[in-house]
């Protein structure tokens, strides 16, 4: 038999005995119907859980948290069944923002997958920074040094030895000493002031980086495709679970361009497994749904020097997702979510015939997500062409007349990913969106940046740009 407290979580009305809503905004109540059998057991079972308690404390009122850590989850999921099931009993699956959309009922929705989010998140940063400080201390770290740099960031040390207050760029010898706090802020606002990349090849600086950023970087992604917009409402059709299931249909292959520490490849699997979750497979036609397998290839310049860190975190967001989720059969299914990205090298600043890119060339036709969080900008001086001229110029502008074109990989994958595509840039600053715009335009592909959007992202990125390749060329229509 389910204990009070489960019945109490579960939030039934104590008026008609139903779930999803409380008395205040009963529907039977509104229609002027009288207090049901349910409803009055659930008030009865209320009272006395609370004298219960109550008794348990000495006579003193206990506050008590009636709302479980997926509350709004649990809600979210009567009422997607009550709408599954709606449908002249056929059961379908639904985008829950999209179906909100319809009802009116956007924020309750939004609370679930905030909700989702930060509860699987909190798990994955927790055995994140164990695993880092573990590693770290293997490494021959001192505790001095690591309880600076993994504790939270106002209670770090500020100021730092003359010798560290330096700069890194990718010329200088890496002196394995140097702390976290001071150069890192300087190289990266450095590095996208110049245009030129920063060096990410020292191992007990980029673990803290990693471990800084894992938050904010994997929530802008997640709630940028958690957006309400037509791009992200068609990238979300593509997480959504397949109906019916195939190999093929279900999975979605990302390429994520600079994820040296592995944050999109979660992203985009909390997305996933929130879509699965929110479902109620019992209640469909079809048992079989799974959620969509992320397949993630990433690609970084720092590729050897990321790859261990990338292995710690997906390995702390394979327990994370098996401790957070919560329905008995999803211990199969997140093995679908949790498979292993790979890492291979890339230089953007490339062309992607250059055998530097061959990985990624390689892997590019078959790409559903191309994502590029936090790299455009500090590529800006290669990227962009009214940056001086380099001596290795492109072999593509022989044939572009009007080298007014973004530059790079990023040109080669604007002209060659394949219609369907979608591309995801988050990025510090917004230099680079107007010349990524127009040659995207030029490509077929459709784009909305946080320019477009009358509301800004709340948590999200500031600054945005989200494409959908809709056809080969733009002239095609004409
Ligand atoms: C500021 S970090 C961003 C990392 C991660 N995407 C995030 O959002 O925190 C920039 C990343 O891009 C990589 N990177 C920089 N320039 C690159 C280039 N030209 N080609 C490939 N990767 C590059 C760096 O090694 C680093 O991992």
């Amino acid at each position: 038999m389910a204990s009070s407290t489960n019945l109490i979580s579960k939030g039934l009305c104590f008026h008609c005995g139903n779930p999803g809503h409380s008395i205040a905004n009963c529907p039977s109540l509104l229609r002027g119907e009288g207090q049901s059998n349910a409803g009055l057991e659930a008030l009865q079972r209320f009272v006395s859980h609370r004298k219960e308690l109550r008794k348990k404390n000495g006579g003193k009122r206990e506050k008590v948290n009636l709302k479980g850590p997926l509350f709004h989850l649990t809600k979210l999921k009567y009422w997607m069944k009550q709408n599954q099931n709606s449908e002249q009993g056929e059961s379908k699956v639904y985008d829950p923002l999209v179906l909100a959309k319809q009802s009116d009922e956007c924020n309750f929705v939004n609370h679930a997958y905030r909700e989702f989010f930060s509860h699987v998140m909190n798990f994955v940063e927790k055995e994140f920074a164990a695993r880092m400080i573990q590693e770290s201390l293997e490494d021959g770290a001192s505790t001095k040094d690591i309880a600076n740099q993994f504790s939270p960031k106002p209670f770090r040390r500020k100021r730092l030895p003359q010798t560290h207050n330096k700069v890194f760029d990718e010329t200088d010898q890496i002196d394995k000493t140097f702390h976290y706090n001071y150069s890192w802020q300087l190289a990266l606002n450095k590095a996208v002031k110049d245009g030129i990349p920063a060096n990410f090849s020292n191992k007990p600086a980029i673990r803290v980086y990693a471990y800084d950023k894992l938050f904010p970087r994997v929530r802008y992604l997640h709630h940028l495709v958690m957006d309400r917009n037509e791009i992200s409402d068609n990238i979300r059709k593509k997480l959504l679970l397949p109906e019916p299931y195939n190999v093929e249909s279900g999975q979605v292959r990302v390429c994520a361009i600079g994820d040296g520490p592995g944050y999109d490849h979660i992203a985009l699997g909390i997305v996933s497994s929130f879509l699965y979750q929110s479902q109620c497979p019992k209640s469909l036609k079809n048992h079989l749904l799974k959620p969509k397998m992320i397949v993630t290839q990433a690609f970084d310049l720092f590729d050897k020097d990321w790859s261990p860190i990338m292995s710690s975190l997906n390995q702390s967001y394979r327990v994370a997702l098996s401790k957070a989720t919560m329905r008995d059969e999803d211990h199969e299914y997140n093995n679908l979510l949790v498979q292993n990205p790979t890492l291979n090298h890339c230089d953007i600043r490339l062309s992607l015939d250059n055998a530097k890119n061959k990985h990624l060339n390689d892997a590019l036709p078959n790409m559903d997500i191309i994502s590029f969080q936090y790299i455009l900008h500090e590529n800006s001086r290669t990227l962009l062409p009214n940056y001086e001229k380099q001596s290795h110029a492109m072999p593509y502008e022989k044939d572009y007349q009007n080298i007014d074109f973004i530059r790079g990989a990023m040109f080669d994958i604007l002209q060659r990913a394949r219609v369907g595509a979608f591309i995801l840039c988050t990025d510090s600053n917004n230099f680079v969106w107007p010349i990524l715009k127009k040659t995207a335009t030029v490509f077929g592909w459709n784009f909305v940046g946080d320019f477009e959007k009358e509301e800004s992202i709340a948590l999200g990125p500031k600054s945005f740009v989200i494409l959908e390749r809709v056809k080969k060329r733009a002239e095609e229509d004409e």
